[in-house]
């Protein structure tokens, strides 16, 4: 187990492409994207967040980690189970649209409001390289845009229509998180 450390918003990784994986590096045996991948969860769960995507702690390929149970920073969330995604693309976006309030491990101090699709299909690869197709909605699509977002260079703040909606999180409890549903925390 290994904590690793997270990039922060200005770390050029961050605006980058992440390279698609080479599958079959996923089970060879002098390689290290398993560990990396025990990494991803364990640093995912220190720090208290709901997603992670790999250039978020140092390494431009696109992998992805998401869960979010029995969040005790997300009582009124959905659960989502643990998913590990190599490759994920989107292939269907609803044209639907839900607003809500995001933060990110890579800009912790802020808070925004980011419209995103109500619903997605994702395809992509386990973490042992076969297919998996998720279809999904709500607050484990907001999750899993977000994270892909990540893969393609884009943060939060680069989707909001209306940066008067960006807050540091004290602010945001103080003037929004009434009004509002709360922040997630990809
Ligand atoms: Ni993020």
């Amino acid at each position: 187990m290994a904590v690793l450390k997270v990039t922060k918003l200005g770390n050029p990784i961050l605006r980058e492409v992440s390279k698609p994986v080479d599958l079959n590096l996923l089970s060879d045996p002098d390689g290290d994207l398993q560990t990396f991948i025990d990494d991803m969860v364990d640093t995912m769960h220190e720090e208290g967040g709901v997603g992670l995507a790999a250039p978020q702690v140092g390494r431009s390929l696109r992998i992805l980690v998401m869960e979010c149970e029995d969040s005790e920073r997300y009582p009124d969330r959905e659960s989502i189970p643990l998913e590990v995604i190599i490759n994920p693309e989107i292939t269907y976006f609803d044209e639907e649209k839900i607003s809500g309030w995001e933060s990110c491990l890579s800009l912790i101090d802020f808070s925004g409001y980011v419209p995103r699709s109500k619903r997605v299909i994702v395809e992509g690869y386990d973490r042992n390289g076969n297919p998996i197709k998720i279809d999904t909605d709500d607050f484990s699509a907001i999750v899993l845009q977000h994270e892909i977002d990540h893969l393609n260079g884009i943060v939060f703040i680069d989707r909001m229509p209306d940066l008067t909606k960006l807050s540091y999180q004290e602010e945001f409890q103080t003037f929004w998180a009434e009004k509002e549903t709360a922040p997630t925390q990809p």
